[in-house]
């Protein structure tokens, strides 16, 4: 059944073109252009003129936070490096680069087999091609209730899987590996899962501790063990930017890579969030596939067949760009700099809501790691204050649920931290104290 906002837009076509309508197919009926965290990003493009804490990019000194060694590229590419198609596999120097990458990062990968990674323009390509190449209509995929809603329009609109949510914050703090256990339990009994594994999650900002992500891969194997097929989709956008000590270091895709035959692990990450490359959309499939190398062979050429009957390839110019800053002496001591902006801003965050000065407005969600963290708000509803926040204080934030705010400290500079949070308690502090706390908005209002 077509959602509300794609009966919108059907009315308007049947309308205007009853002959159009019928010529769409059935995935053409249910594609709609998503509301949510878009149309509030887009309002705060407008409004925000204080502070914008909606946009899932990082920003510093008034421009878009970048490497020098990537900005340096765009004056010296060669035609050659810029403008012939790329292999629809992506650059094989690129692709070697970035496995070494990902095992360095990953030390629990050595002597496990994995794929060579292939390239996807952006980590969305990459989520689009698991669902492609794995979800047939019907098929069970585990989100979390903490959730990245473009999940639903790559698994439920384009492939009709069945979307199953497990519950991501346990209520003592952490996360809830035992419901997490009981819903891979429960659902594995269909035979066959998809299981989506977001660290550092984008709303929340966290990421697993090490005997969370030991907890969560015991409840898949269990499953695999049990009889059921399992796909584990990591989807590692924001891997590296780990802030607190007890965080695990690396991606719950090497602690699953060579567990049980049942498990086929795939790790999606990219450049785009790592590299500070948002708009340049460099991301990486990568498998550890039962079977090893030729299993690995074939789901790589399935992969690029996919890539090659939906965009051909992925900008050649992009991953040139990459590959060359990758080689760049530079480049190492560049990311580490940028990712000690991005932990002084944590941190800073941390200071600013610890005590008991806002406790009457709201609690934090634990946060540890990524671009985000959550506010649980006590009284208000969560767009009606993002609605004042942005009209009255100039201040963008995302309402991801009808008690959930979301702040991207990554647009946020150090020093303003603690002014943002102070401006936020106020604008809720007069709220509160008016009859109602403004006005109840429906679920609806954060579909995407
Ligand atoms: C959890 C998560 N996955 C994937 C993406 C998409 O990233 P990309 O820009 O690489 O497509 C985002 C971006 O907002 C995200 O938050």
């Amino acid at each position: 059944m077509p959602t509300t906002l794609a009966n919108d837009l059907n009315r308007v076509i049947r309308k205007e073109s009853p002959d159009v309508f019928e010529l769409l197919s059935g995935l053409g009926r249910e594609l709609y252009f998503p509301k949510g965290i878009l149309t509030q990003s887009a309002e705060a493009k407008q409004k925000a003129n204080r502070y914008n804490a909606t946009i899932g990019i990082a920003r510093e000194g008034n421009e878009a936070m970048h490497l020098p060694s990537v900005m340096r590229r765009f004056a010296s590419l060669s035609p050659d490096d810029t403008l012939p198609y790329a292999p629809s596999f992506g650059l094989p120097a690129l692709r070697t680069k970035w496995r070494d990458h990902i095992q360095a990062v990953n030390p629990s990968l050595a002597g496990q087999a994995i794929s060579m990674p292939v390239v996807t323009s952006g980590v969305t390509h990459g989520l689009s091609l698991v669902a492609d190449l794995f979800t047939d209509a019907g098929d069970t995929v585990l989100i979390p209730d903490q959730v990245w809603g473009n999940y639903n329009m790559v698994f439920k609109v384009r492939r009709e899987a069945r979307m199953v949510k497990y519950p991501f914050f346990a209520e003592s703090g952490g996360l809830d590996t035992a419901g997490f256990a009981a819903v891979v339990a429960e659902q594995s009994k269909r035979g066959k899962l998809i299981v989506l594994l977001n660290f550092p999650n984008n709303p929340t900002g966290y990421a697993p501790t090490e005997a969370e992500a030991k907890a969560l891969t015991d409840a898949l194997i269990a499953a695999a063990e049990r009889g059921c097929r399992v796909v584990v989709v990591c989807d590692d956008a924001y891997f590296g930017l780990f802030y607190e000590p007890e965080v695990m270091r690396e991606s719950v895709f090497a602690r699953l890579a060579g567990r049980h035959p049942r498990l086929l692990p795939i790790k999606l990450d990219g450049a785009t969030k790592e590299d500070f490359v948002w708009g340049l959309r460099v991301a990486f499939i990568t498998f550890a596939a039962p079977g090893g190398p030729p299993v690995h062979d074939a789901l790589e050429k399935k992969a690029a067949g996919c890539i090659r009957g939906t965009v051909s390839n992925c900008s050649l110019a992009s991953q040139s760009i990459l590959v060359q800053a990758m080689n760049d002496p530079a480049y190492a001591g560049e990311k580490q700099a940028k990712f000690e902006v991005m932990l002084a801003r944590a941190a800073r965050v941390k200071q600013a809501l610890a005590g008991d000065r806002y406790a009457s407005a709201w609690t934090p969600y634990p946060f540890n790691s990524g671009y985000f963290m959550c506010l649980r708000l006590k009284t208000l509803n969560a767009e009606a204050y993002r609605l004042r926040l942005l009209d009255r204080c100039g201040i963008g934030v995302i309402a991801t649920a009808p008690t959930d705010i979301r702040v991207a400290f990554s647009c946020i500079e150090e020093k303003d931290i603690a002014d943002l949070f102070e401006r936020m308690f106020e604008c809720a502090r007069e709220m509160a104290a008016e009859p109602g706390g403004g006005p109840v908005v429906p679920d609806s209002a954060f579909e995407e």
